[in-house]
């Protein structure tokens, strides 16, 4: 059976004594995490307050360059030292905002295969793409360019988050119907890539999930969990979803 994971994207949000107080709050809750894992992808300077809970932390970026000149740039040596257990790598932000193309994203999945660390990659369409009709082909593009290289040996590094670059923090998450579209055809592709043992890699949906919306969501087919903004930045509607995920 595939993990279940729950992940928290903080983006650039919360002051350090917000995060205190978000982690006070999470620290009265029991989780139990036998079924499925949480995580929390802070700012990186955040990465050291996590350091003595039993909760999975990453990073929301890294560069692929082992050191160097990169001001404002983190490498997975030191992202590795402060505690980051696994990265996010393509987030639509990162590509939008920031340039981040297809030959950059494989570079840092590429970085993280040869480090041995788990990464979350990114992929999703703009609306305009699915309106089109291309929706489909766009992301399997994303997702076969940014893995190539990559050994079926290593896919226990893979996670895949398929978030819709129109549903993301505009409240307007994608349907049952897309979201099932999308995921089966994720699936297919990567046993196309690498064969049965794709079957064991979780594909998460992000893109406005909310305690409204999630158990519907994590009810689809070939769902296996969801990365989250918005909801995650209180505990209370996190562990709302958390909830859903276990039901
Ligand atoms: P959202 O963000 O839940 O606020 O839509 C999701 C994401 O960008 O990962």
């Amino acid at each position: 059976m595939r993990k279940k994971i729950l992940a928290a994207n903080w983006k650039m949000n919360l002051t350090q004594p917000e995060v205190t107080e978000w982690l006070q709050a999470y620290n009265i809750i029991d989780w139990n995490m036998h079924h499925a894992e949480l995580r929390v992808y802070p700012s990186a300077i955040y990465l050291q307050n996590f350091k003595d809970l039993t909760l999975h932390v990453g990073a929301q970026n890294v560069n692929a360059a082992a050191s160097g000149a990169f001001t404002g740039e983190h490498s997975i040596q030191q992202l590795l030292s402060v505690g980051a257990q696994s990265v996010l790598i393509g987030h639509s932000e990162r590509r939008q905002l920031f340039g981040e193309n297809d030959t950059v994203i494989h570079q840092k999945v590429r970085a993280c295969a040869t480090n041995a660390l788990p990464f979350v990659l990114c992929c999703g369409e703009p609306l305009l793409l699915r309106e089109q009709q291309r929706h489909v082909t766009y992301v399997l593009e994303q997702i076969g360019s940014s893995l190539s290289g990559l050994g079926a040996d290593q896919l226990d590094l893979l996670v895949v988050a398929y978030e819709p670059i129109w549903a993301i923090g505009t409240g307007l998450s994608a349907n049952i119907a897309q979201i099932t579209e999308m995921h089966q055809a994720i699936r297919t592709y990567l046993c196309s890539l690498f064969g049965q043992a794709a079957q064991s890699v979780p594909v998460l949906y992000g893109g406005s999930v909310d305690p409204s919306n999630a158990a519907a969501i994590f009810g689809c087919p070939d769902v296996d969990g969801a990365l989250v903004g918005g909801a995650a930045l209180q505990v209370h509607s996190f562990y709302q979803l958390w909830l859903a995920l276990q039901s």
